[in-house]
């Protein structure tokens, strides 16, 4: 039994991981970006993006603003609903991952315990945790969406950093801080990422 099915049984192909590896000339992987709203995880995402086809590697975005658009869609923001959203996205990255895509995740994922079960779904190595550690006055100040103003005047309640719990990681791959400075800018931080996974080959 696998969840609510039972009598289901995996069927393995001929056309393997690693054939589809040596095709593309590349690994795939999840690079989970999390952070506050306002932290800058979907401009990382982007600019990781560009900076990584420019270099011809074949990647694809999975922005949670983007996917409660449609996958999610039935999803709010209570706990249970951002758990079953980071779920499904994690799910949906490993089958990225594993058709040998660059899978770059960028969502608040604010609780610890479900971005630790989307690590533990890939082999060891293969999920890249890249926290955005930028303080919430920071956040709160650019507002990009005026989203914490809302909060702020009770107009949205449970809003991460303001009265929604956020979990920072406590051993990510990559830590970005993020100040607001010239140095800071996504294309900056983009190549932190891109170094660290050339050195991971
Ligand atoms: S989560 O927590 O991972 O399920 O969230 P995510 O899928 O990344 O969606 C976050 C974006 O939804 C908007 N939004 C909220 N964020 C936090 N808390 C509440 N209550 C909320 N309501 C709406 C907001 O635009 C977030 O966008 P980002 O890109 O993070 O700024």
């Amino acid at each position: 039994t696998i969840g609510n099915s039972t009598n289901i049984f995996w069927h393995k192909c001929i056309v393997e991981k690693s054939d589809r590896q040596q095709l593309l000339g590349q690994k795939g992987c999840v690079i989970w970006i999390t952070g506050l709203s306002g932290s800058g995880k979907s401009t990382l995402a982007c600019a990781l993006s560009r900076g990584l086809h420019a270099r011809g590697k074949l990647t694809y975005i999975l922005d949670g603003d983007n996917v409660r658009h449609g996958l999610n869609s039935d999803l709010g923001f209570k706990a249970e609903d951002r758990a079953e959203n980071i779920r499904r996205i994690g799910e949906v990255a490993k089958l990225f991952s594993d058709a040998g895509v660059i899978c770059i995740a960028s969502l608040i994922s604010p609780y610890r315990k479900d971005r630790d079960a989307c690590r533990a779904l890939l082999p060891e190595g293969d999920f890249i945790e890249v926290f955005m550690d930028v303080p919430l006055q920071v956040c709160e100040t650019r507002d990009p969406k005026g989203l914490y103003k809302l909060a702020r005047a009770g107009k949205i309640k449970g809003f991460t950093g303001v009265d929604d719990p956020y979990e920072p990681p406590l051993n990510p791959e990559i830590v970005l801080h993020q100040q607001g400075g010239m140095s800071d800018s996504a294309t900056n931080l983009a190549e932190i990422v891109i170094s660290y996974l050339e050195r991971k080959g």
